[in-house]
C-alpha cells in the first residue's frame, strides 16, 4: 500500500507535528454574570458551575480566569430593577459600569468586555424597546449606544452589542467616537441566531421575553447567506471584530464568515452548549474533559480565532 495515512497517527510526537489546529487559554473569554449586593454567590441551577456574583465575588473570579490565563472576561448584568426602557441599562452608576470599575481597579491584566443589551435591564425582556408589541428598531438604538457609552466611560476595553437592531454598530461607533472612545473596539454578535440554545442563559441573566419571543430580530437558524449579509453591514458600520452565535451548531456559518471577511472572528458557545455537555457528564453518559475540549477544538478548527465559553477558566487549566 503506498498511502496509509496512519502512518501519522502512530504516535503523540508526531500526532503533534502534524496537528493542524491548536487551542490554548489565549483563544477562551469567560462571560460571567454580575448582580447587586455583598458576598453573593448564587448557583445558576441550569449552569453547574456558573454563579451570579456580587462585585466582589465577581473580582475573585476575574482574577482566577485571568490567572488561569484568560485573556479577557465579558460582563453580563442583572440589574436592581427593570423598567419598559432599560433604565438601569444606561445609569452611570448601574451594575456594569460598578463591575467594569472593580475590575479595571482590582484586576490588572484581564481585558473587560461588556455585552450591550436591552433585555438584562427590560421588564419585558426584549433586546429593543417595545410599542404595542412590536420591537422598535431605530429608538433602541439610542439607548444602546448611551449603553454602551456608559460601560466604556468606567473603563470597558471591548463593547459587544448583542441585541441584533439594524445600524447598531453604526450608532454605538458613532457615540464611542463622539466622547473621544475611538479606540475602543466594538465585538459585533453579528450573526446571532434566534436558538433554543440560549434557554439555560434567560435563567442566568434572568432576561426570558415577557411575551413572544426573538424571532423578529435575532436570525433563523435555516439562513447562511443571510449571516454573511449581517457581517458585512457590521463590517461596513465599523465592527472591528464579528461574533457567530451559538457555535456548534453554526460550524459552517463560522468558516463562512472567516473566509469571506478574514476578520478576527469570535463565536459564542453559549449556555445550552455548555449545560447540554455538563448534563451527559453529570449521567455517567460523556466523558465532560474530552467532551468540552473537543467542542472548543471543532470551533476554533472551524475559524474562530476566539471563543466565548463558560468552561474557559476551567479549559485554560486543563491546556495549562
Ligand atoms: C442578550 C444575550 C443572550 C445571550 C447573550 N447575550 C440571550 C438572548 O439573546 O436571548 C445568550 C448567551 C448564552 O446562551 O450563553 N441578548
Amino acid at each position: 500500500m503506498i498511502h496509509r495515512p496512519r502512518r501519522l497517527r502512530s504516535s503523540p510526537l508526531l500526532r503533534a507535528l502534524v496537528r493542524e489546529t491548536t487551542l490554548s487559554p489565549s483563544n477562551l473569554v469567560q462571560p460571567l454574570f454580575v448582580r447587586p449586593g455583598k458576598k453573593q454567590r448564587r448557583p445558576i441551577r441550569s449552569m453547574p458551575g456558573n454563579f451570579q456574583l456580587s462585585v466582589d465575588e465577581l473580582v475573585k473570579d476575574a482574577k482566577k480566569a485571568r490567572d488561569a490565563g484568560v485573556p479577557g472576561v465579558i460582563l453580563f448584568g442583572i440589574p436592581e430593577t427593570k423598567d419598559a426602557v432599560a433604565t438601569s441599562g444606561t445609569d452611570a452608576d448601574g451594575i456594569i459600569p460598578t463591575a467594569v470599575k472593580a475590575l479595571k481597579d482590582r484586576v490588572p491584566g484581564i481585558l473587560v468586555m461588556t455585552d450591550v443589551c436591552l433585555c438584562e435591564y427590560t421588564d419585558h425582556g426584549h433586546c429593543g424597546l417595545v410599542e404595542d408589541g412590536k420591537i422598535l428598531n431605530d429608538p433602541s438604538l439610542d439607548v444602546l449606544a448611551r449603553m454602551a457609552l456608559s460601560h466604556a466611560r468606567a473603563g470597558a476595553d471591548v463593547v459587544a452589542p448583542s441585541d441584533m437592531m439594524d445600524g447598531r454598530v453604526g450608532a454605538i461607533r458613532a457615540a464611542l467616537d463622539g466622547e473621544g472612545f475611538t479606540d475602543i473596539p466594538t465585538l459585533s454578535y453579528a450573526a446571532k441566531y434566534a436558538s433554543a440554545f440560549y434557554g439555560p442563559f434567560r435563567d442566568a441573566a434572568e432576561s426570558p421575553p415577557k411575551f413572544g419571543d426573538r424571532a423578529s430580530y435575532q436570525m433563523d437558524p435555516a439562513n447562511a447567506l443571510e449571516a454573511l449579509r449581517e457581517v458585512a453591514l457590521d463590517v461596513e458600520e465599523g465592527a472591528d471584530m464579528v461574533m457567530v452565535k451559538p457555535a456548534l451548531p453554526y460550524l459552517d456559518i463560522i468558516r463562512r464568515v472567516k473566509d469571506r471577511f478574514g476578520l478576527p472572528t469570535a463565536a459564542y458557545c453559549v449556555s445550552g452548549e455548555f449545560s447540554m455537555v455538563e448534563a451527559a457528564a453529570a449521567n455517567g453518559w460523556l466523558d465532560r474533559r474530552r467532551a468540552a475540549l473537543e467542542v472548543l477544538l471543532s470551533i476554533r478548527r472551524a475559524g474562530a480565532d476566539f471563543i466565548l465559553t463558560y468552561w474557559a477558566t476551567e479549559a485554560a487549566g486543563w491546556l495549562g
